[in-house]
Parts: C-alpha cells; sequence; structure tokens
C-alpha cells in the first residue's frame, strides 16, 4: 500500500535519490519511472532488491502495537505492503498524476477490488458496452448477485450516457482505447458528466499507459490498469494496479487488504525494473504500430484499419486530445469474414498466436473465432467486433520483419 494517509513520497519506504535529482524541480515521466526507488540498505545496492518475506519484524510489543494502530508507516506483512510492490504501486502514483495506490495479483484483481470497494447493494453503474471480456462477464454475471446493475451506452452514442444516469449511479465507467476494436471515449467528455452528476469516474488505461494519456488530468477518480500488458511489456508476469484519489484508494485498500488479491513482491520487483524502460518501449511500440497501421491501409486484402493516429479512425480528433501517441494496438478487417481470419492466421510465420497483448512480441488474434465467439453476431457488432476483425499487438521487432509476416500471409 503506497502511503494512504500520506502523500509524501519521501516519507515511508520510499527515497527519491536527492543526490540525483534536484527535488525542487519537477521531475520528469523517465526520471521519475527510473528514480522513484525503496530506501538503500545497509548494503548501499544500486538497484532495489527483492523483498521475498512474507512479513516484517518489530523491535518490541509497542513499537507492534502502534504498527498495527497505523500510529506509524510500517510494513506489517505482505498481503498489505512489502517494499517492493510500495515502490512499483509509487512510480505508478507518481506517472498518472494520482494520490495513491494499491498493486493487485492481475488486472481483473484491480477493477473487482474497485468496484467491491467503493460500491454497495442497489447501486448501478453506467458503463461503456466495449470492455474487457471479463469486466463485461462481471457485470452481467457476479455484480448483479449483490444487486449492482449496469447500463451500457455503445461508444458511438455518448449522447446518451446522461439519459442513462439514475438516481442510484455511482460509477461511470470505460476503458480507452477499447479492446479489441480500438474505439476511443472522449475523457473530457466523461469527466464532465461524472462531474455533473456527482458519479466516480474509473477508467482502465491499460491499452494506453501513463505515457500516452492521464485520465486523472480529466477528471477520473480511480484509474487502473492490467500490469500484464504494456506495463510489464515482455510477456512474463500477471499484475494490477488501482490509482487514484486518497480517501477511495484507502476503502480499495481497505477491501483488500482484507479480501486478498495482494500483487507478489517477485512480480512488483519485476514490474517496477519494467517501467524504467516504459517510456522507451511505449515509444517504439507506437512507431512500429503506426507504420504497420499504414501499411494495412495500402493493402487491397484490407477493408478497413483502425489505429487511433491514422486520421480514417472516427475519433481520430478525441484521440490527438489526449493520447500523446496512438498506442501498440491495430485493427483491421480482413476482406473474406470468419474464414478468411483463421487462413490469415494459419499462415502467419513470425508474429504470435497468443492471448496476451502489449509484449515485446507482435500477437495477432482474431476475436470473432476465439476469444469473442461465444457471442452472438449482433453482440459482436455492438463491440465493433466484425466477421473479419484482426487484432495486432504491434511488439518491438524489427518493422520490416513485421510488416513482411503480415504481408506474406494476407497474400496466402
Ligand atoms: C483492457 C483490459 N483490462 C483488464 C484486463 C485484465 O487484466 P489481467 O489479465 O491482468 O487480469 C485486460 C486483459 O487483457 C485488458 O485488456
Amino acid at each position: 500500500m503506497t502511503n494512504p494517509k500520506s502523500l509524501s513520497h519521501e516519507s515511508g519506504n520510499l527515497l527519491i535519490f536527492k543526490k540525483t535529482i534536484n527535488m525542487r524541480t519537477k521531475k520528469h515521466f523517465e526520471t521519475a519511472a527510473i528514480r522513484t526507488q525503496s530506501k538503500r540498505s545497509h548494503f548501499g545496492e544500486h538497484a532495489t532488491p527483492m523483498y521475498l518475506t512474507s512479513s516484517f519484524i518489530f523491535d518490541d510489543a509497542e513499537d507492534m502495537r502502534a504498527s498495527f494502530a497505523e500510529e506509524k508507516e510500517k510494513n506489517l506483512y505482505s498481503r498489505f505492503s512489502n517494499p517492493n510492490t510500495t515502490e512499483f504501486v509509487d512510480k505508478i502514483v507518481e506517472m498518472e498524476g494520482a494520490e495513491s495506490g494499491y498493486a493487485f495479483a492481475t488486472g481483473m484483481a484491480a477493477i473487482f477490488s474497485t468496484f467491491g470497494a467503493l460500491l454497495s447493494s442497489g447501486d448501478h453503474i453506467v458503463s461503456a458496452r466495449s470492455v474487457f471480456g471479463s469486466t463485461h462477464t462481471l457485470f452481467t454475471k457476479y455484480l448483479p448477485k449483490w444487486n449492482i446493475e449496469t447500463t451500457y451506452f455503445k461508444v458511438n452514442e455518448v449522447d446518451k450516457i446522461e439519459g442513462l444516469i439514475q438516481p442510484n449511479t455511482k460509477i461511470l465507467y470505460a476503458e480507452t482505447p477499447t479492446n479489441p476494436a480500438v474505439d476511443i471515449l472522449d475523457l473530457e467528455l466523461l469527466g464532465k458528466i461524472a462531474k455533473k452528476h456527482n458519479l466516480l469516474l474509473i477508467i482502465d488505461n491499460c491499452f494506453a499507459t501513463p505515457y500516452l494519456q492521464k485520465p486523472i488530468e480529466y477528471g477520473a477518480d480511480v484509474v487502473v490498469h492490467s500490469a500484464t500488458k504494456l506495463l510489464d511489456g515482455q510477456g512474463r508476469v500477471l499484475g494490477g494496479v488501482a490509482v487514484g484519489k486518497k480517501e477511495l484508494i484507502r476503502e480499495i485498500y481497505l477491501f483488500s487488504r482484507n479480501t486478498g488479491p495482494a500483487l507478489s513482491p517477485f512480480n512488483a520487483w519485476v514490474l517496477s525494473k519494467s517501467l524504467e524502460t516504459l517510456a522507451i518501449r511505449v515509444e517504439k511500440h507506437c512507431e512500429n504500430a503506426l507504420k504497420v497501421a499504414e501499411y494495412l491501409e495500402s493493402n487491397e486484402k484490407v477493408n478497413w484499419v483502425k489505429y487511433p493516429f491514422l486520421k480514417s479512425h472516427p475519433q481520430y480528433k478525441v484521440a490527438k486530445k489526449q493520447m500523446k501517441l496512438g498506442g501498440n494496438i491495430v485493427a483491421f478487417e480482413i476482406k473474406g469474414g470468419i474464414e478468411a481470419g483463421r487462413k490469415f492466421l494459419n499462415h502467419i510465420e513470425m508474429c504470435s498466436l497468443s492471448a496476451n497483448l502489449g509484449d515485446t512480441r507482435t500477437i495477432v488474434t482474431h476475436p470473432a473465432s476465439t476469444t469473442h465467439s461465444k457471442l452472438s453476431e449482433k453482440d459482436r457488432f455492438e463491440v465493433s467486433i466484425t466477421d473479419g476483425l484482426v487484432r495486432i499487438s504491434v511488439g518491438l521487432e524489427h518493422i520490416e520483419d513485421i510488416v513482411n509476416d503480415l504481408k506474406q500471409a494476407l497474400k496466402a
């Protein structure tokens, strides 16, 4: 847990190295990602070690009492906090411009725990229909068990959002860009609606990362992530994080500390190391993705391409307003529907057929025949998944090798 009560990053477990950074100047994103670091031990290690310990010790009975009473800011037990998870969370807090945060074992644990902590029986959510599959299952199968209902709006019908708000609506929820169809929601608009109606705005910022987009600047109260994707960026560990307003994170922390979805210190160590290179990785991912999108637009076997920074994207202007670059996900529709999608996948040579995204390795998926095959055609179309839709998570291989693989698979 990152210091839910006080926001000072110089107290507690963390120490920003004053020898190398003048703390009176504002830290840049890259610097915060590298120089936000756990306090060094007496060994004087340069990089943060792993704290693979389930619990921590106390000097005496009074030290233990005061620590449990939260009169002292100390690590007690790694389900509550651990120096590695604190370092990881504090980096995300800095990057997103948040006040506080808590780290989870997975992105879904972050999303579920956020709802679990902030909602009560009888509350209502208004959400974009295009949300990650498991989030949709949470809305439609599990939250109703606790009498929490969700009403959806379509991504191209944001003008209808206000009409869906009920007296018991508590949360406005969206992902942007969306998975898998890379639609864009206008964060400024969502922020204004949430403020006007006194709703909590919760944004899944997984596809953009805080390097490209900061929902808190538009009024988001809580930002959630699957750290499994670009935050790790190398397809190694699962993780999740929720950051936002101090008092909301306090609720999320208390819920999580008692229900147990905490991130392991090992995964936190891996993720914190990954964040040191997030900016440079995401820059290159985006450069490659734009080139892939431009190539696909010129291929005659492709009906259309959707990439936030292509002028042809329906929400291009909104993407340009709120994102620094277009992200690493490209969606396109191959001519010939489901069969053509399957054939394309079968002819891929280098890229991976895998369920993950945001990896160094380029990954291609065909949602209509795999992840979304159980949905009716109508339901799939509602979330912009047409029969021939292919999603590419563009990696960091040489751009010519990525494009050549797509080219030969399209030709086959
Ligand atoms: C947008 C989005 N949110 C949340 C998740 C869930 O993350 P995790 O798999 O880490 O639980 C995913 C996973 O693909 C995702 O794409």
